[in-house]
């Protein structure tokens, strides 16, 4: 369970100074979990008896060189517990919301509707937007009639950049970016966390010709999976312990939940804990995890003979250089992973689950593939995925640190400062690269928006096994030392940058970069 803050910190006293947090007491507590549980009030169902569902892939209204879409924001009921109706936040009514599917190059707007009670923003994650399409936290949409302003209003930063729209906004994606699994999500300043929990999220998948030339498996071989914990009142609603449950005026969660919120069910898109049937073929998997707090270290049980049953194809940013094999992945919040599973290891009849090793009780389990027996399979993995370029950082390269520490009024700050639109705090020329290190007290997945980087070093190390090709977050576990290499090279502009743990985004762990021209 939690580390207290007492106990971390008598831990760290013992080390030096809150420096040393950096490199020397990392495996003393990387395996404690930040975040409280917050138990369901239903009897939990037993796993594996829903189907696992696909969120429909959504068409576009005209495709004439630029794709557009229309998407609305609605509350809805939906059955994700069997037997249970829990209302949720959706796009176009679902959860998750239905996927985007798009070509690197050619460009996408999506007009977002907003008819939930409440504003909302919605960020594309993994995207290289242009800034007045990024979703910043202030520039909400407003929904009809209701006192959107009001909601405004409260918010303890007032930011006279922000652009605000009413009932809707298109966004643009110019999508000058290479294949990835993106997701969409609610950005909302401040609510965050209950946003995402009552279901603003979604995939945006990005195909291109490199990709393609390769036999990877496709079509229905190809699924998206959003793995996201929650938890249920007794009439089936999503319990979160928001300070303000209409999620309206008052940010912020209960006292004890301030780690962030984890949940006792363990959701597949959008239903607990489902099942799915599988010829003996290879499966291209893209493991998202959408949760607010929750990591997990996912295996397959049992694993196929001869292990490395978890063939990692991509990461946040795409296809790696070549294929890495793993029996386990850890994936914190927000982060991707692309896997190839040959489910042609397996004997058919054999269930097959996918399973979290960091989990305690109900949190143990993911979902389950059924191995139902033979199909031809032509697909393969090779060897050779993709070119990626590394970023040499050289003489002279800027280097830039930030501390995601817990403060003394238990909100959670970047460099000992909170979030404030106002203030920036990094400001990057277009086109350096551009050396960044994130020092962690708890586990903080740190994100990044606009551009994917490479990870330099772990602690004093060369990266983690987890950190290969392009990424966008990188998890941090308590008291270590993340170096990564960036390069800001398109769109100027203002962005955020946060803690993907959403209690802590929404808690202030969050901070601006303006990327400039020179
Ligand atoms: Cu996935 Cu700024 O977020
Ligand atoms: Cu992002
Ligand atoms: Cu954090």
């Amino acid at each position: 369970m939690a580390v207290t803050r007492r106990r971390l910190l008598g831990i760290a006293a013992g080390t030096g100074t809150a420096a040393a947090i950096g490199l020397a007491v990392p495996w003393l507590i990387s395996s404690a979990e930040t975040g409280r549980l917050l138990p369901s009030e239903v009897p939990l169902p037993d796993p594996f008896r829903m189907p696992l569902p696909i969120p429909p892939v959504l068409e576009p209204l005209s495709a004439d060189g630029i794709d557009r879409y229309e998407v609305t924001h609605r509350r809805a009921l939906v059955e994700v517990i069997p037997g249970m109706t829990t209302e949720i936040w959706g796009y176009d009514g679902r959860f998750p919301g239905p996927t985007i599917v798009s070509r690197r190059g050619r460009p996408v707007v999506v007009r977002h509707r907003n008819h939930l009670p409440v504003p909302s923003a919605v960020h594309l994650h993994g995207g290289r937007t242009p800034a007045a399409s990024d979703g910043y936290p202030t520039d909400l949409i407003l929904p009809d009639g209701a006192d959107g302003v009001a909601g405004l209003s409260q918010h303890r930063h007032h930011d006279p950049q922000a652009i605000t729209t009413r009932v809707f906004r298109d966004y643009e994606y110019p999508m000058s970016q290479r294949a990835a699994t993106l997701w969409y999500h609610d950005h909302r300043m401040d609510f965050t966390g209950p946003g995402v929990w009552r279901g603003l999220a979604g995939f945006h998948l990005v195909h291109d010709d490199e990709e393609e030339a390769l036999p990877l498996p496709a079509g229905d071989r190809d699924i998206p999976l959003m793995i996201a914990d929650r938890s249920f009142a007794a009439d089936g609603s999503m319990r979160y312990p928001s300070l303000d449950p209409t999620h309206q005026h008052t940010p912020g969660v209960e006292e004890g939940f301030r780690q962030g919120v984890l949940g006792d069910v363990v959701l597949v898109n959008g239903v607990a804990w489902p099942f799915h049937e599988v010829p003996s073929v290879r499966y291209r998997l893209r493991l998202l995890n959408a949760s607010n707090t929750r990591r997990y270290r996912l295996a397959l049980d049992p694993p196929p003979v001869g292990g490395a049953g978890l063939v990692q194809i991509g990461s946040d940013g795409g296809l790696l250089d070549r294929p890495v094999g793993h029996d386990i992945i850890d994936i914190a919040p927000g982060e991707r992973f692309d896997v190839v599973v040959d489910f042609g290891r397996y004997a058919p009849g054999q269930p097959v689950t996918l399973v979290n090793r960091l989990g305690v009780g109900s949190t143990r389990n993911v979902m389950q593939f059924r191995v139902v027996g033979g199909a031809t399979d032509d697909s393969a993995v090779p060897a050779r995925l993709s070119t990626i370029e590394p970023l040499q950082p050289g003489r002279g390269t800027v280097t830039r640190d930030f501390v995601f520490r817990n403060a003394e009024d238990h909100t959670w700050e970047i460099n000992g400062r909170q979030f404030d639109p106002a203030r920036m705090d990094a400001t990057v020329p277009l086109g350096d690269t551009e050396v960044w290190r994130f020092t962690t007290d708890f586990h903080h997945p740190v994100h990044l928006h606009l551009e994917h980087f490479q990870v330099l070093t772990r602690n004093s190390e060369g990266r983690g096994p987890f950190d290969s090709g392009w990424k966008d977050t990188i998890d941090l576990r308590p008291a270590e030392r993340v170096a990564v290499a960036v390069r800001f090279t398109d769109h100027p502009g203002r962005y955020v940058f946060h803690c993907h743990n959403l209690e802590h985004e929404d808690m202030a762990m969050m901070a601006n970069m303006q990327v400039v021209s020179r």
